[in-house]
């Protein structure tokens, strides 16, 4: 079912490592509607190999490695991107997170603070990393649009999900402070999407993710939103129908935010 809703509209997707990722899905609903993109990641994850089966999907859009890390390597991305695009940027999703505390099933109680400040670069800084390599390249158009995937962490207690919850927080905060800056000098809006907990790499990490997961199912009046259901959302924030809309954390979770506790989760505690 494509609108064309993206038509001629030019994108970066970071972060597709397989068919599982919430950007993998991503890019093939831009391409679907219209849109040509330019997928990029970590050098690492683009060894694998995976990701030249989806730049085949997308009209062959073009793989350039960049470690969010590296001012360089993003540097690179932006302009040959706009080498290849003969111009400006449209839109931008970054989906990107990592923490090795997650990883080697550290508690928050007994983080390694090495570890910590990865979970930070990686999963948060990148964003202000991303956003000031193309704000001092002039590469985002006016009305551009920048999505961020987050999780309700950020906001509530969620104990497996450790140092990528502080990691959240840092990144919500970020696309508010630079929304500002970004808003005011181009008209370029930025967003974090609050994701339901979905069975992509990065999700799986987290320890008792089934539980995780069966538990939001059953908070949640709609049930989890898919990576699909994400994926469909990101179409709607770079097309031109929510060009007011910036600064905002938007929850995509079958109303899960809102809940105290549903019917579902009271008959299960009874059992
Ligand atoms: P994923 O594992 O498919 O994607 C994470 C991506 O980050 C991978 O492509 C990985 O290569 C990339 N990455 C890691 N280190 C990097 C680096 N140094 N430079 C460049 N890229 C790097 O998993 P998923 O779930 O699609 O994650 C995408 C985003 O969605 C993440 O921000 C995640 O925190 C967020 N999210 C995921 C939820 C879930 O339950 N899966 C729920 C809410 C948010």
């Amino acid at each position: 079912m494509s609108h064309q809703l993206l038509k001629g509209k030019k994108g970066i997707i970071f972060g597709a490592l397989d068919e599982k990722s919430i950007a993998w899905k991503t890019a093939l609903r831009c391409h679907d509607e219209g849109a040509q993109l330019v997928l990029t990641n970590a050098p690492i994850a683009l060894r694998m190999g995976e990701i030249n089966t989806l730049a085949q999907q997308c009209n062959n859009a073009p793989v350039i490695p960049a470690d969010v890390t590296s001012m360089d390597n993003l540097n690179n991305l932006f302009t040959k991107s706009m080498e290849h695009f003969n111009g400006g940027i449209d839109f931008v999703l970054h989906s990107v997170g990592m923490s090795m505390n997650i990883r080697k099933g550290n508690a928050y109680t007994d983080l390694n603070h090495e570890f910590t400040h990865k979970t930070l670069d990686i999963s948060a800084m990148s964003l202000h990393r991303v956003l000031q390599v193309a704000y001092k390249l002039d590469a985002i158009k006016e009305w551009g649009s920048v999505v961020a995937l987050t999780y309700i962490a950020a906001q509530r207690v969620f104990p497996d999900y450790s140092d990528m919850a502080d990691a959240k927080a840092l990144l919500e905060n970020i696309a508010r402070s630079f929304g500002y800056h970004y808003g005011t000098k181009k008209k370029v809006r930025i967003n974090t999407i609050s994701q339901s907990p979905t069975r992509t790499t990065a999700g799986s990490g987290v320890q008792s993710f089934d539980g995780f997961i069966d538990y939001a199912e059953k908070m949640s009046p709609l049930g989890n939103a898919s990576a699909e259901d994400c994926a469909n959302y990101c179409v709607s924030l770079f097309s031109d129908y929510t060009k007011m809309v910036t600064m905002q954390n938007l929850f995509h979770d079958g109303g899960f935010s809102l809940m105290g506790v549903s019917q579902a989760v009271i008959e299960q505690m009874g059992k």
